[in-house]
């Protein structure tokens, strides 16, 4: 199919087992066109004891639940290997022993059943799971152009989405990642990792009644590691008069953060929707799970009146559904990866292939 001929929403009923191995989660789904057969997610208890994710640990737990994880997307969605039209997997970027395995795997089975391997943009996909056909997902399918912001542990990005196969990054975080800044500055506050869930938690409990200065960056591009050591001084200013100032006072602590860290995304979005004329937002990844950052954008919505796109919370965290819905763009626009290529940690966004 030539790029003229290709419709981004006509995606056909081809069904394709997608897998997703890039970080800490071994995930498998079944996708039928735009709709989630199955979607099937084993996560790594392993790297809480080391309060991060150990890369050597990942790749072998990924080696243990692969097959599986698999096994129990295919029962669930009722499917065998010989019925699937194509085979997607997640090539970058991530942690290369853990992509390793997912790409092994793809690779095996697409030789075994002589399927399509289609090779997929762990960015990308985060952005297009908002193009699964599921009530779950606020706001349904988007229109285009869509302005995403695509929210992470390992990314902090805003993305321009001329359509599934053609996006570009118009802004992106200097320094940590906006899921990096909650982990860390809940690692100061004494929640095990990943604290970004927990201090969503607490916060719900508690008052914003402390501030924190606001980055100073030119663009639409972010910095949260000012935000982080203004945290540390604030907290060891307070211990030296109160020593239980933080267990007294945790969850307006956290309450206070997290609204730093919204305030701070949806103010970059806000002006990024004034420079491009786009009336249509999304968030995506990981940190769109968050409370605060949900309601937030959903208010400017109305504030500014433009379509407001959330995904449902399975989509939100590490899937392999996200994976498969990219891999049917690809697929409808006979993108084929190769046998050769080999995972990239660093996988440039630019790249459709
Ligand atoms: O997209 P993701 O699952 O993995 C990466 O590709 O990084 O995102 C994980 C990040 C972690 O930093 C985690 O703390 C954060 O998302 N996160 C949250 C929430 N749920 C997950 N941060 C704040 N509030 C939440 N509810
Ligand atoms: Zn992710």
């Amino acid at each position: 199919m030539s790029n003229e001929q290709y419709n981004p929403f006509n995606v056909e009923n081809s069904l394709i087992l997608a897998i997703e191995s890039s970080c800490d989660d071994t995930s498998a789904a079944i996708i039928q066109g735009n709709r989630v057969l199955s979607n099937i997610a084993a996560s790594q208890a392993v790297h809480e004891l080391y309060g991060g994710v150990v890369p050597e640990l990942a790749s072998r737990e990924h080696q243990r639940q692969i097959v599986p994880v698999v096994n129990a997307a295919l029962a669930q969605a009722d499917t065998t290997l010989d019925q699937l039209h194509a085979i997607a997997y997640t090539r970058g970027p991530g942690l290369l022993g853990s992509l390793h395995v997912g790409a092994a795997f793809a690779k095996s089975v697409a030789l075994a059943k002589h399927l399509p391997l289609i090779e997929v943009h762990h960015m990308h996909a985060h952005i297009l799971a908002h193009f699964i056909d599921d009530s779950a997902n606020i706001g349904g399918i988007p229109t285009l152009p869509l302005l995403c912001l695509t929210v992470s542990g390992g990314h902090t990005q805003l993305v321009l989405v001329h359509d599934p196969l053609n996006m570009e990054v118009i802004g992106t975080t200097r320094d940590d990642a906006a899921g990096e800044a909650f982990d860390k500055v809940a690692k100061l506050l004494g929640f095990p990792y990943p604290g970004g869930p927990l201090i969503d938690r607490a916060a719900q409990r508690g008052v914003a009644k402390y501030s924190f200065p606001k980055p100073k960056v030119e663009g639409l591009d972010f910095s949260f590691s000012g935000l982080k050591t203004s945290v540390l001084y604030f907290l060891k200013r307070e211990i030296e008069a109160a020593p239980d100032f933080i267990h007294q006072n945790i969850d307006d602590i956290s309450a206070s953060v997290q609204k730093a860290i919204v305030d701070i995304l949806l103010q970059r979005l806000e002006e990024a929707m004034h420079q491009t004329g786009v009336k249509c937002i999304a968030l995506a990844g990981g940190v769109s799970a968050n409370s605060a950052l949900r309601s937030g954008i959903l208010a400017l919505g109305e504030r500014v009146n433009c379509r407001v796109h959330v995904p449902a919370f399975g989509y939100c965290t590490d899937n392999a559904a996200m994976i498969g819905m990219a891999a049917q763009f690809k697929l409808a626009a006979k993108r084929y990866g190769a046998l050769a290529s080999a995972p990239m940690a660093r996988l440039p966004f630019e790249h459709f292939e």
